[in-house]
């Protein structure tokens, strides 16, 4: 069924110039984008928006890292697009990601992996909402 999950290009896919590589991967997978946005998280939104990997051992690096710069925000639509996104971007370990995933070819670690996804239907609209008014997704719903 048709779908919208979140996607975020994470700071090290920034730094290195790789905006434009990573979002063409989505468009050639038909996951479009309907909503997409620039912003430096805060503490409390990293730290928000990570809830679920709180007390987790990798938790204070996972928020360090994802203030250390600019990220993309961008829900992207599609069939199947939770499932299929993540087949896109591939393991969250970019040694473990198959050939041709986002993260295979421009992940450097576990935690500098590039990029995030939804891992479930609840997740994807916790995540949109998080970043996300209804009216900032196209086309804008009539009320
Ligand atoms: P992401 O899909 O953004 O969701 C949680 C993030 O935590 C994950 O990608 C990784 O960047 C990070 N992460 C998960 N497990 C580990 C780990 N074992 N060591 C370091 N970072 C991790």
């Amino acid at each position: 069924s048709l779908e919208r999950t979140l996607s975020i290009i994470k700071p090290d896919a920034v730094r290195r110039q790789l905006i434009g590589p990573i979002l063409s991967r989505f468009e050639a997978a038909q996951l479009t984008p309907v909503a997409i946005k620039m912003l430096h998280l805060t503490q409390a939104q990293a730290e928000g928006f990570y809830a679920e990997h709180k007390g987790k051992p990798f938790f204070d690096g996972l928020v360090e890292f994802m203030t250390s710069g600019p990220i993309t925000v961008q829900v992207l639509q599609g069939e199947n697009a939770i499932t299929h996104y993540r087949e896109v971007i591939g393991k969250t370990d970019p040694t473990q990601a198959d050939a041709g995933t986002v993260r295979a070819d421009f992940a450097e670690s576990m935690r500098f992996n590039a990029v995030h996804g939804s891992d479930s239907p609840a997740s994807a609209s916790r995540e949109i909402a998080f970043f996300f008014t209804d009216d900032e997704i196209c086309p804008p719903v009539e009320v």
